[in-house]
């Protein structure tokens, strides 16, 4: 592994800690399940996943909203948002809104 990826793995990590133990907000009960393929902290888990940290939170409810009714037509999202209700979603959308961008954690 290159450096320079140990050195990004290293501050994502420290970050999230601090996220977590700061407890301003603490992650939503429901998080695991989207966790899974968006990260905890809104970083996907995988490249062909979007990141959803710090998107506007308009934007992802709508997005969701069009995977829930069939416009935005993506099984595997159709069947996550299906597991939770309008409130847990709410509370997973509203944390990913609030979390830092990718962007800001490289060194
Ligand atoms: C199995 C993996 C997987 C899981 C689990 C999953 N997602 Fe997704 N999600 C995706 C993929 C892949 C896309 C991109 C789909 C597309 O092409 O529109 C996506 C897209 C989204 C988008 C739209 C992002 C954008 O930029 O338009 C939102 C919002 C979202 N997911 C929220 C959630 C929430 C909330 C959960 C938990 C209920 C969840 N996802 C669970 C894989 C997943």
């Amino acid at each position: 592994m290159h450096m320079h990826s140990l050195i990004a793995i290293s501050l994502a990590i420290a970050g999230a800690g601090i996220a977590f133990s700061a407890g301003a907000q603490s992650p939503p009960q429901r998080l695991g399940l989207c966790a899974a393929c968006h990260g905890e902290l809104g970083i996907a888990t995988g490249k062909t996943i979007p990141n959803l940290a710090g998107q506007n939170l308009e934007y992802l409810r709508s997005a969701l909203s069009q995977y829930r009714s069939g416009a935005r037509d993506v099984a595997a999202m159709r069947a996550a948002a299906g597991m939770l209700n309008a409130a847990e979603l709410d509370q997973v959308l509203q944390w990913y809104a609030g979390q830092q961008p990718a962007e800001s954690r490289l060194p």
